[in-house]
C-alpha cells in the first residue's frame, strides 16, 4: 500500500486507503460528519465517495460554487453559518471532497470553526492530489490576491483515489501536471526525466508517478513545515505564476488561466532568469522550456499585461520588507532561494517566452 505515516497529515493512496479512512474515523469518533463538495464534485465525485465510505448514512453534504473566484471569505462565512445551523460542534468532522479550492478553503473553515474541528482531505483533481491537499496549507484569496488569508494546519489524513481523475477534463489534468513537472525540476534529474515524458492522460498508469510527486512534496514539507527555507522551493515558478494568475482573474475578459497554466509560464520565466543569474545552463533552460511547451500552449501578453503583472509581484508572500524574492535554479534539483530580480530581467524573460520556438 502507498502510505505516508504520520500522527496528523498521513497520506494514503489507492489500494487499502478507504479502509484507513474508516479506521481513522472510528478513532476520531466524530459527533457529526460533514462533506464539503463544490457544484462539480457533488455531481461527479460524491457517488464514488458514498460507495466507498462506511459511514454514508451519517453524512451531511455541504456545497459551494466551483472555481477559484469563490475561494474567498464570503464562501467561508456561508459555510460557518451552515455548520452552525446544522449544529456542528467541536467534535464534528469536515471531509473536503474536491480540488484545491475545496481542500484549501475547507481546511481553513474547519481550522477556524469553534477554534478548530478535525478535517480530512479527499482530493479529486490531479493538482490537489499531488500538491494542494498535502502539507497543511489552508486559506483563501483576498480579492484577486492569492492565498493572503490562511493558516497552516494538517488534515487528520489525506486519501487519494485516482479513480476520481476519470471525470477530470484534460486541461485540469494538465494543470496538475505543471506541479508534477515542478517537483521534477526542484527535486532531481531522475524524477524530471520520468515526469517530463509521462503521458498525463494515462490515468490507468498514473499511480506510481503521481505518488513520487506526493513523496517529494512530503519530504520538503516535513523538513520545513513553516516555510523558513527549503519549503520555498515548492514556490518555484509561483512568484510570477501567481501574479499572472491574479492578473487574469482580475481581467476575466482577457483570458482565463488555470493555476497550473500560470505556474507553467512562471517556471519558464524563472528558468530564463536562472540562466541569466544563477548559472542554470542554456541546455537545461531549453529542456525545461521545450518540455513545458509540449503540454501548455503559449499565452500572449501585451506590454500593458506585463506591466500590470509586474506590479502585482509586491503581494507575493515570500517578499520581505518590500523586496520581491524569487526561487531560482542552479541546476535541476538544486534551487537558490531569496533571489532579488530586477524588473528589466523579468521583461527580458517575457520576451524569451514570446519568441521561443
Ligand atoms: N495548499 C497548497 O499547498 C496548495 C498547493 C497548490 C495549489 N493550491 C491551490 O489549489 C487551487 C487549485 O486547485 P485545483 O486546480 O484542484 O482547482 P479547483 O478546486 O478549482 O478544481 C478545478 C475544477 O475541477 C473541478 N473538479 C474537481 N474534481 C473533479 C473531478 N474529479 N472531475 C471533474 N471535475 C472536477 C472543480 O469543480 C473545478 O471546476 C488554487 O486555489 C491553488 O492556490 C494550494
Ligand atoms: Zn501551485
Amino acid at each position: 500500500m502507498k502510505e505516508i505515516q504520520k500522527n496528523k497529515g498521513a497520506v494514503y493512496c489507492n489500494l487499502g486507503a478507504w479502509e484507513r479512512l474508516s479506521e481513522t474515523i472510528k478513532k476520531i469518533n466524530p459527533s457529526k460528519i460533514f462533506v464539503l463538495t463544490d457544484t462539480n464534485t457533488k455531481v461527479l465525485c460524491l457517488s464514488l465517495f458514498m460507495t466507498n465510505f462506511d459511514f454514508s448514512e451519517q453524512v451531511v453534504v455541504l456545497e459551494i460554487n466551483e472555481g477559484e473566484i469563490n475561494k474567498n471569505i464570503e464562501t467561508c462565512l456561508g459555510l460557518w453559518n451552515q455548520l452552525s445551523e446544522k449544529r456542528a460542534d467541536r467534535n464534528s468532522l469536515l471531509i473536503n471532497l474536491g480540488g484545491g479550492v475545496v481542500t484549501d478553503l475547507g481546511g481553513f473553515v474547519a481550522s477556524t470553526f469553534k477554534r478548530g474541528i478535525s478535517f480530512i482531505n479527499i482530493p479529486t483533481t490531479l493538482l490537489s492530489m499531488v500538491d494542494a491537499s498535502v502539507g497543511g496549507k489552508n486559506g483563501v484569496d483576498l480579492g484577486v490576491l492569492k492565498n493572503q488569508i490562511g493558516i497552516i494546519n494538517n488534515p487528520e489524513i489525506t486519501l487519494i483515489d485516482t479513480e476520481f481523475l476519470k471525470t477530470l477534463p484534460i486541461n485540469q489534468l494538465n494543470s496538475g501536471y505543471a506541479e508534477m513537472l515542478k517537483h521534477g525540476i526542484i527535486h532531481s534529474e531522475e524524477y524530471w526525466n520520468e515526469v517530463k515524458d509521462f503521458d498525463i492522460t494515462d490515468i490507468k498508469n498514473i499511480e506510481d508517478t503521481l505518488w513520487k510527486s506526493v513523496l517529494i512534496k512530503n519530504v520538503v514539507i516535513t523538513k520545513d513545515p513553516l516555510e523558513k527555507g527549503i519549503r520555498k522551493t515548492l514556490n518555484f515558478g509561483h512568484t510570477l505564476g501567481h501574479a499572472i494568475e491574479s492578473y487574469f482573474i482580475k481581467n476575466k475578459g482577457v483570458k482565463t488561466l488555470m493555476h497550473g497554466e500560470a505556474v507553467a509560464i512562471g517556471m519558464i520565466l524563472a528558468s530564463y532568469i536562472s540562466n541569466k543569474t544563477t548559472g542554470l545552463s542554456k541546455t537545461t533552460t531549453e529542456d525545461i522550456t521545450k518540455n513545458i511547451l509540449k503540454s501548455f500552449s503559449k499565452t500572449s501578453f501585451s506590454q500593458k499585461d506585463i506591466e500590470n503583472i509586474i506590479s502585482l509581484l509586491i503581494y507575493d508572500k515570500k517578499n520581505n520588507n518590500g523586496k520581491i524574492l524569487f526561487v531560482l535554479l542552479n541546476e535541476i534539483g538544486n534551487c537558490k532561494l531569496n533571489c532579488e530580480v530586477p524588473n528589466n530581467l523579468i521583461l527580458e524573460a517575457f520576451k524569451f517566452y514570446k519568441n521561443y520556438k
